[in-house]
């Protein structure tokens, strides 16, 4: 077996809670104390994964069914990981992704009722047994999210554009993934201050305080 020497860090989180502003600087926090950091993104983070993302976050809100959007992000999810993550953390990088495998169990698990079994076997058949070292949920009411990520008027607001329920169920789903997997991941009030978040996931990364700000 290979045998896996850097940190998978994962930001999870529904639309407009901040997490892209915090992976930045957590990858400059970490390369800052000596350790190689690879920074990405999921859907994408590969030439054929950006490719697939393209389909996925613009066009119409009922372009794909659910279960082909599971599909299209697993095929993403595999390029992505055999390219990109998996040989970053062989050679012992950190690699920090702005969203994973928990999205895919939030956003069509909980959130478009497919079958939470069948995402779960994906994962196992497209990754296998590797999980990420931590897990940090950003949690915010969607309510004010979505309003915030509508405002940045991009093209890609394909999932921001679904109903408010949605919304909701992801949250709930989020927090319910958190609770069945404490070893990895934690909760994160996203209405703090930029400068608290940092400094809370920064603790729970290195084991010690930074300097209040
Ligand atoms: P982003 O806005 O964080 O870059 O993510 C793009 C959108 O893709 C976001 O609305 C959430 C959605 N998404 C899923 O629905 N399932 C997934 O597995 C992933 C990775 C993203």
């Amino acid at each position: 077996m290979t045998e896996v020497l850097g940190k998978f860090i994962t930001f999870e989180g529904g639309e407009g809670t901040g997490k892209s502003t915090q992976t930045a600087l957590l990858a400059e926090y970490l390369s800052d104390l000596g350790h190689e950091v690879v920074l990405t993104r999921e859907p994408g983070g590969s030439d054929g994964a950006e490719l697939i993302r393209a389909l996925l976050v613009s066009g119409d809100v009922e372009r794909w069914n659910p279960i082909t959007e599971v599909l299209l992000l697993y095929a993403a999810r595999s390029e992505h990981w055999q390219k990109v993550i998996e040989p970053a953390l062989v050679h012992g990088k950190w690699v920090i992704c702005d969203r994973f495998a928990d999205s895919t169990m939030a956003y069509q698990g909980y959130g478009h009722g497919v079958d939470r079994v069948f995402i779960s076997k994906l994962y196992n058949s497209v990754i296998g047994s590797r999980q990420p070292d931590w897990t940090f949920i950003f949690d915010l009411d969607p309510k004010i999210g979505v309003e915030r990520a509508l405002k940045r008027h991009t093209s890609e607001n394909r999932f921001e554009s679904m109903n408010m329920d949605f919304h909701q169920r992801i949250r709930e789903g989020y927090i319910k993934i958190a609770n069945q997997n404490p070893h990895r991941c934690h909760v994160v009030d996203a209405g703090q201050s930029v400068y608290a978040i940092h400094k809370e996931i920064a603790q729970i990364i290195v084991g010690k305080d930074l300097p209040n700000k």
